[in-house]
């Protein structure tokens, strides 16, 4: 199955800054109707203006249930269908998962993860009921990370709420593939975007970002999206290799846990403060 992005409907969320911006840029060119929205609407005006001014934009912060059900309403009402729905905001905070306070540790979930399911479970009614457009009724795409199947030190709930997401993904993926609504998780690597600072700046903690093998262009990730839209996949790993390594992992936990433990030794060195 190949969809025609041309007029096809596509609502992001976090489509300020990083994957979602980038997104909206790729598929603004190939012709796709976007909404787009995040809690910045001065950024989301200059990115519609940047665009030709032709897509919707809406201000919501999907931590807020209420936010989630106004964007999928306002979506519906513009377009009056969604062929994409992209459950793509969320953030980080690098910080050891004992030190996380209660309050971070509920937000980080509400973001992540209750930002990905309250928007979903607004969208399923009308994505249930439309007509199905080249063979397909919808997709949802929900952007977890390559940590979903890891966890490493300091992004110890960052990893729980992207394999939440994982789980998320892979049951919704068969309970809804009789209706014609495919399921695409995507699972990035380091990725050159505002997510290492706002990360750092929210705990101080400062991540090695690793070398070129180790971190994708934004737009490298997003073109692999954008491929996963028009031909739907269960699963979108820009950066293959990982994703063979990150198999491996798992079957040897406690060697993987060794070379974690060394990785972990060095970014407390790096971020030991200098006498
Ligand atoms: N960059 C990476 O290394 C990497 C790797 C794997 C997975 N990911 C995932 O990719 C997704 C996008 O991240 P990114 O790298 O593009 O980071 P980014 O450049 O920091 O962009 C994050 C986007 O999410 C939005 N956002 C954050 N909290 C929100 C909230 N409560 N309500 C609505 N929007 C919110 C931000 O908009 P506002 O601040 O304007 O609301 C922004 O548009 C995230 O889910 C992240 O977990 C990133």
């Amino acid at each position: 199955m190949r969809r025609n992005l041309r007029g096809m409907i596509v609502a992001v969320t976090g489509a300020s800054a990083g994957i979602g911006k980038e997104l909206a840029v790729q598929l603004s060119a190939a012709g796709a109707k976007l909404s787009l929205s995040a809690r910045r609407l001065d950024r989301l005006e200059e990115l519609n203006q940047q665009l030709g001014g032709k897509h919707l934009v809406v201000q919501a912060d999907v931590s807020k249930r209420e936010d989630c059900e106004q964007f999928v309403a306002k979506t519906l009402a513009h377009f009056g269908r969604i062929d994409t729905l992209v459950c793509n905001a969320g953030y980080g905070i690098y910080r050891l998962t004992h030190e996380y306070s209660p309050e971070e540790m509920r937000e980080i979930f509400a973001t992540n993860v209750f930002g990905t399911t309250d928007v979903i479970h607004a969208a399923a009614p009308a994505l249930l009921k439309q007509e199905s457009r080249d063979g397909c009724r919808a997709q949802i795409m929900i952007v977890s990370s390559a940590a979903a199947r890891r966890s490493t030190p300091f992004i110890g709930p960052y990893s729980a709420t992207k394999a939440a997401q994982l789980s998320i993904a892979e049951a919704l993926r068969v309970e809804l593939k009789s209706q014609r609504i495919a399921v695409t998780s995507v699972h990035p690597i380091m990725t050159r975007t505002e997510f290492g600072a706002v990360a750092e700046g929210m705990s101080g903690v400062k991540l090695p970002r690793g070398g070129p093998g180790f971190t994708q262009t934004v737009e490298h990730v997003v073109r692999r999206m954008v491929r996963g839209i028009e031909k739907p996949i269960p699963e979108v790993w820009p950066h293959r290799p990982t994703r063979i390594g990150i198999l491996v992992a798992a079957m040897m936990p406690r060697v993987t846990d060794m070379t974690l433990k060394r990785f972990m030794r060095r970014v407390e060195d790096e971020n030991r403060p200098q006498t």
